[in-house]
This record gives structure tokens, C-alpha cells and sequence, in this order.
């Protein structure tokens, strides 16, 4: 439709069809349905007059014959017959599920991380979405935050490179709309939600200015550039304002500086949230303050649509609203959606769904994610063994992580055991749960018999133990997997303890005893406390929730049929009392390493080392590589460097290059060593490549607390790591 057509359509609206559109409402208050609920379902209120089938959205609705039917309602049962929006948290794949993101962003290969993209948006679009809820862009430093695994980890340049390659891979080029095949993406959640104080749930968070413009805004402004269409708003309070109600973030940063003019959607219940924040005396203030701030929609209260009707009579507030729906107009008609309301619904569906393609990219996604955190030499697996696999990831499914519930299934997912059996012969493996994944079934209220039934029976402890042992005595090499269940992390999952449960430490401990090389595969969807056990292994794979190819990927690593090349994107604590603990830290006056104070004036802890116990970037591979600058240059854009980097090992294999810079004072302190660019290389056997990089020189500047740009002159140090080797080349800007 043409701008001057979509004009006369909104001029027709009345102003409580305006208010309707504003609307979001969870679809299972719109069509009967067994739709995951991600908020507290309470009575909505809504206004008896609203015509359900009027309002702008819902969401999770993931069944196409349901959205086709809802679609139709629509458009027979309102007057104006404006298509209604479906959104849904898609967060890293729908039906073929992918790692988590905090996986993903280390496997620094972003062609393929946008690749994944392009088959969520694919598989999204099939089933008749319009828009999904992700990427997370929320810097995280916290793990005791539960939804860490939802984003890209605690480095500024991860996370904008992350984001980047989603936008795009969901969108498409959506200069003449959302091209066919792909949906629009909605980065959340803005801004700051990351940090909450203390790593607890929806908890205040306290950035200060050269924080959120050199650091925690970042990725939501790559995703900007990226012309994300949507932005959700966050729950937390920033800076003393709730984000949702947040003029100077929503207008000032969002819209004005960022040049922002999508869609902006408050995450659930969020506008009515802010009377409990203490933030709006009611409903109808709350109402007015989200309006001013931006908020296009309400997304499940009926703050807006029983509030706005007697608001609008300030001409302020309607012009305010008339806005607001402009906006979800446009992104309507950039959809397509009046020209074709059945979008994505009116197409053939077999065949198109986890594809052979889908699933080899999540294989290889599995691959390229894994962070080998340390290795004595018992991994690879070596064909002559005979491997006891313990632990209950030997056999289950349930390795998707939190958000996959929402449209994948675990029935999907590939096991570790079906994964080996691939690589080695039967003969040569052993299974034993080794412990429960669960200790009961209470309190997971609707989840419950779905979990029940797909991880089977509790087992009494004792003969899991028993069990373990037995087969660990009876092999070559222990395999123990271990960490985390599914419902550990994930949104309203903060933990306090980052340690292991006792029954695990246990059995790792009992497995270290008899003798056998032990092999750790850690499944967790956030960087645990693992001091006090990582001596006990030989080998430790991170594998994360790698989604429904976890199987595949993982026993391919393990057997050596490829080799580990991720790098960690977030650091991996050794105790609780570090945190927050990250890479790139500022300086501080009195580094440990410095000489002219006594050793205890110095920064550091008289119980506990500085030092994390996997730091950010740690990942080994099972080929040894070797790199070192040729030269460097600095042109009026960018500073280009180039390397070389050899495979020394026997085996073809991947690396991810990192290039940090330590750079000149400037008159805002910056961090002593931060990551600037990144590559993806595959190099066979004794291979050696030349390779560029190029660091656009706004990847160095930084803000002041005005928001200001500035590029400090002098020397920047560039540090090429390859895997543990390190080189280093001064340039001057
Ligand atoms: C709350 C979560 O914070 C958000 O990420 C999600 O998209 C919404 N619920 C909708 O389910």
C-alpha cells in the first residue's frame, strides 16, 4: 500500500479502533491454545467493549493452522480488516534449535551465526510469523543473572558483531519491505537489563553514562544500524526510571540519537509495572508516562485500552497515540500484510522444516560453539577405547535450554548416545545416568508431565552411583556429562551459588578415583563456579544447550572428527565473590602487577586470586596454531593490519582469531586490553594463509559521559591471539 493509501486508512480509525491497535495480547486470550505464558497470568480486565479481533498483535502462537484461522476471524469481524501481527519468542531457532546464543556469539564465526539466523527467519516465516522476540542484546557480566544464555556474553565488540549477523539473516534487505522467507527482528530488551544489581531477576540496574554509551548500548545500536524494525523495553529501572516509562532512553537516545523509527514494544506487563516501581501513582499515569516515552505497545496489561479512551482528550496525549499507531501501520504495510494478511500462512509447509541443510548448520553451529576449556590429552577419544558415557546427557533430550519450549521440541533432539554411536562401535560404549537430572517433578506446574515423560522415571540415587562406578571400571575412559538442567537458566532463573549440587561433585569425585582418564562435557546455560572440580578432570568440553543437533556436534568433537575452535564469550568465575568479573576491565591506580606499593595496597582480594579460572577467550583446539603481524597501517578510516597464521598440527582444523588493542590514555579511562576483531579460519594440516584485518577506526573511539565522540591520539598496542599464542605491533594514531 502506498503512504498516501495507509494515510486514508488511518484517518478512517476511530479512536477506539487507534487504541486497539496498540494491543498486545498473549494468544492464548485469542484463540484456544496451549501457548507458553512467560509473565504472571493475572485478570487482564479488559474493557467489555473490545473487540479482540481489532487489537494490533499477539504472540507465541506457533501453530500455522491456528494463525491462518485467527487471521481470517480478522479479517471478517472488523470493520477496517487490518491485519493482525504475530510475534513469538524465537530466540535461537524454531523448530530446528540452534546453541544458545551465549554459545553461538563464541563460535566468532558470524556468516554462519547469520546463517542460523536465515533458517529461524525461514522456518518462522513458514509458520506465519511476522516478528520474533530476539536478539538479546544485553550485555552480560553477571552469571548469576539466569538469562545470560539468551545473549551474545560480556564483550562489547561479540555482541555488536552478533547482532549484526541476526538483524541481517532475519531481515533480510528489507529496503523495499521484509523480502519473502524472512521476518522482522525485535532486539530487547532495552536497555540495560542485563546488569540488575547482584545478578537477581528483574532487579534495579545502575549504569553510569561512559558504562551505557561505551559499552552496554553498543549492541543494540549495531542492531539499529542493522534497521532492526522492533525494540522491546526492559523491566528494569535505569539509572532511577524504569526503562519502560524512560523518556530520555525511549526519545532522547532511542529515537533521536539513534534515529529509531520502528516499533517499540514494552516486555510483558511492563506498563503496568511501572505503578509498583513507585514510578506512576496509577494505571492511568502509568498509561500517560509509557505513551510519552514512546511505547507503542502495551504488550499483555489493559493499561492502554482502558486508559487512553479518557487520555486522549488532552490533544497531547492523541497526538501521542496517533504516533504510536502510525507506527504499527507502517510496520504493517512494510510487512506486506495488505497486500497478502495470509503471509507466510498460504504456502505448502512439508519439507521446508528442518531441513537436511537446517540441521547441518545446527551440527556444525554445535561444532564451532563447544569451548574445549582444557585438555591433558584424553580427548580426542581414540577408536581402541572403550568409553563408559556417565551422567544422565548421555541419553537425554532435554538439551535445548530454557527458550526453545516456545516452538521447538526435544522429541527433535538427536543424543549423545545416538551421536557416538555414529563414530564408535557399540562394542566399545557404556551408558549410566549416573545421577538424576531431576530430583522430583513437583513444582514445574504445566511442564511437569511433559518433562516427566520425556526424561522417564526417577531412579534411586544410590544404584545411579553404583551403576557409574561399575561402568567406569569396566572402560578405557570416562565420559561424565554434567551441569545444568534446562530450567536452571533462563528468565527468572538468578542463582546465589554458582557451584555444582553436591551429588555431582560426588560422583566426579568417586569417578576420579578409579584412575581412569576423566573426560568432563558440561552442559549449562551459564559459566558455573567450577574450582573446586576442574582439577579433577583431564579434559573439560563446554558444550552449553547446543539444540536439537547437540548430539551430532558434540560426539564429532569428542572423537575427533572435528576439532573444538570456540572461544568463551563470557568469563567463568572461580568464586561468587568476583563477580562482576569480565575481560575487559578498566585500569585502576593500583594494578596487582604494580611495583611501587606494598603488596597489600594493591587492587586485589586477601581470600581469593584476580585471576577468573577460564577467562574470557579461552578455548583450546586439538591442532596448534601460530600466528604473528606482517604489518600494520593507518589510513583516514580504519587501521589494517596484516598476519599470518599457521596450522602446525597434523589435523585440518578451525581457529578463531582475536585481535585485542590496549590504546593510548584518553581523557575517559578505558579497558586495559579490549577485543576489536575477530576471524573465523579453517586451515588443513601444516596450512599457513595471509590473512587482513581491518579495525574501523570508530571501533576505537569512545564516548564521553556527554555521549560525545572522541578518538584519543598516540600508541595503540594490537595483540594478535591465536589460540594461547600471542603477538603484539605499536602504531600510532
Ligand atoms: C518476558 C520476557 O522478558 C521477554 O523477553 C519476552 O519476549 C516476553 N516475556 C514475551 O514472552
Amino acid at each position: 500500500m502506498d503512504t498516501k493509501e495507509l494515510r486514508k486508512l488511518f484517518e478512517r480509525l476511530t479512536i477506539r479502533e487507534k487504541i486497539a491497535q496498540t494491543i498486545q495480547l498473549n494468544g492464548s486470550l485469542v484463540v484456544e491454545n496451549d501457548v507458553m505464558n512467560t509473565g504472571p497470568m493475572q485478570e487482564l480486565g479488559l474493557p467489555s467493549d473490545l473487540n479482540l479481533y481489532e487489537i494490533g498483535s499477539i504472540y507465541n502462537v506457533n501453530d500455522f493452522e491456528k494463525l491462518k484461522r485467527l487471521q481470517e476471524q480478522v479479517l471478517n469481524k472488523t470493520p477496517q480488516q487490518i491485519p493482525m501481527l504475530f510475534m513469538s519468542d524465537v530466540i535461537y531457532g524454531f523448530r530446528t534449535i540452534f546453541p544458545i546464543p551465549l554459545a553461538q556469539a563464541g563460535s566468532y564465526d558470524f556468516d554462519l551465526i547469520r546463517k542460523a539466523a536465515e533458517i529461524t527467519a525461514k522456518e518462522s516465516y513458514l509458520n506465519g510469523l511476522h516478528i520474533i522476540f530476539s536478539p538479546v542484546l544485553d550485555l552480560v557480566r553477571d552469571p548469576r543473572w539466569g538469562r545470560v544464555m539468551e545473549s551474545p556474553g560480556e564483550d562489547v565488540y561479540t555482541a555488536k558483531q552478533f547482532a549484526k549477523s541476526v538483524v541481517t539473516g532475519y531481515q533480510g534487505d528489507c529496503s523495499k519491505g521484509v523480502p519473502e522467507n524472512h521476518v522482522a527482528a525485535c532486539i530487547k530488551h532495552f536497555a540495560g537489563y542485563g546488569a540488575p544489581e547482584a545478578g537477581r531477576e528483574y532487579n534495579t540496574v545502575d549504569l553510569s553514562n561512559q558504562r551505557l554509551f561505551n559499552e552496554y548500548l553498543q549492541p543494540y545500536q549495531a542492531a539499529l544500524e542493522a534497521q532492526t524494525m522492533l525494540v522491546m523495553t526492559a523491566f528494569n529501572v535505569l539509572n532511577g526510571v524504569p526503562a519502560t516509562g524512560n523518556k530520555w532512553l525511549n526519545r532522547a537516545i532511542l529515537r533521536e540519537r539513534f534515529g529509531f523509527d520502528g516499533v517499540l514494544v514494552s516486555d510483558y506487563a511492563a506498563v503496568k509495572e511501572l505503578v509498583p516501581h513507585g514510578f506512576a501513582a496509577d494505571e492511568k499515569e502509568a498509561a500517560q508516562k509509557a505513551l510519552e516515552a514512546g511505547v507503542d505497545f502495551d504488550m499483555m496489561t489493559s493499561v492502554y485500552a482502558k486508559q487512553l479512551p479518557e487520555l486522549v482528550n488532552d490533544p497531547k496525549i492523541a497526538a501521542l497515540l496517533d504516533e504510536a499507531v502510525w507506527r504499527i501501520l507502517e510496520l504493517k504495510n512494510h510487512l506486506g500484510l495488505f497486500e497478502n494478511p495470509y503471509r507466510g500462512l498460504d504456502l505448502p509447509q512439508t519439507g521446508e522444516i528442518l531441513t537436511e541443510e537446517a540441521k547441518a548448520t545446527a551440527v556444525k553451529l554445535v561444532e564451532k560453539s563447544s569451548v574445549l576449556l582444557k585438555n591433558n590429552g584424553a580427548l580426542p577419544l581414540q577408536s581402541e577405547q572403550k568409553v563408559a558415557v556417565i551422567g544422565p546427557y548421555g541419553e537425554s533430550r532435554l538439551t535445548l535450554g530454557f527458550w526453545a519450549s516456545v516452538s521447538g521440541k526435544p522429541q527433535d533432539a538427536i543424543s549423545l548416545k545416538e551421536g557416538l554411536l555414529n563414530n564408535v562401535a557399540a562394542e566399545k560404549l557404556t551408558f549410566a545416568r549416573g545421577y538424576n537430572l531431576f530430583d522430583s517433578y513437583d513444582g514445574f506446574g504445566p511442564l511437569k508431565q511433559g518433562i516427566e515423560r520425556l526424561n522417564g522415571p526417577i531412579e534411586p540415587a544410590e544404584q545411579l552411583f553404583e551403576e557409574a562406578l561399575t561402568a567406569a571400571a569396566a572402560a578405557d575412559v570416562v565420559v561424565l556429562t554434567f551441569g545444568e538442567q534446562f530450567l536452571e537458566s533462563g528468565e527468572g532463573a538468578s542463582k546465589a551459588k554458582l557451584g555444582l549440587p553436591e551429588k555431582q561433585v560426588r560422583l566426579i569425585r568417586a569417578l576420579k578415583e578409579t584412575g581412569k582418564p576423566l573426560v568432563g562435557v558440561l552442559y549449562t546455560g551459564r559459566p558455573l563456579v567450577l574450582t573446586e572440580v576442574e582439577p579433577l578432570f583431564d579434559s573439560l568440553l563446554l558444550v552449553w544447550y547446543p539444540g536439537i543437533m547437540g548430539g551430532i556436534g558434540v560426539a564429532n568433537l569428542l572423537t575427533g572428527k572435528s576439532s573444538p575452535s570456540a572461544r568463551l564469550s563470557m568469563t567463568f568465575p572461580r568464586s561468587e565473590g568476583q563477580i562482576p568479573i569480565y575481560g575487559a576491565q578498566l585500569s585502576t591506580g593500583r594494578p596487582l602487577a604494580s611495583s611501587s606499593h606494598s603488596d597489600r595496597f594493591v587492587s586485589k582480594y586477601i581470600d581469593e586470586s584476580n585471576e577468573p579460572l577460564f577467562k574470557f577467550g579461552t578455548g583450546l583446539t586439538y591442532a596448534e596454531f601460530e600466528g604473528r603481524w606482517l604489518t600494520g597501517v593507518v589510513t583516514e578510516q580504519a587501521v589494517e593490519l596484516d598476519y599470518r597464521v599457521k596450522n602446525q598440527g597434523a589435523l585440518t582444523a578451525d581457529t578463531a582469531v582475536h585481535v585485542y588493542v590496549k590504546q593510548a590514555p584518553a581523557a575517559i579511562v578505558r579497558p586495559v586490553k579490549r577485543l576489536v576483531a575477530s576471524a573465523a579460519v579453517t586451515l588443513e594440516a601444516q596450512e599457513e594463509k595471509q590473512l587482513k584485518s581491518q579495525i574501523p577506526l570508530a571501533e576505537l573511539i569512545f564516548y564521553d559521559n556527554e555521549g560525545n565522540q572522541h578518538l584519543a591520539t598516540g600508541d595503540y598496542q594490537f595483540i594478535l591471539d591465536i589460540g594461547g599464542t600471542e603477538d603484539f605491533i605499536t602504531l600510532s594514531l
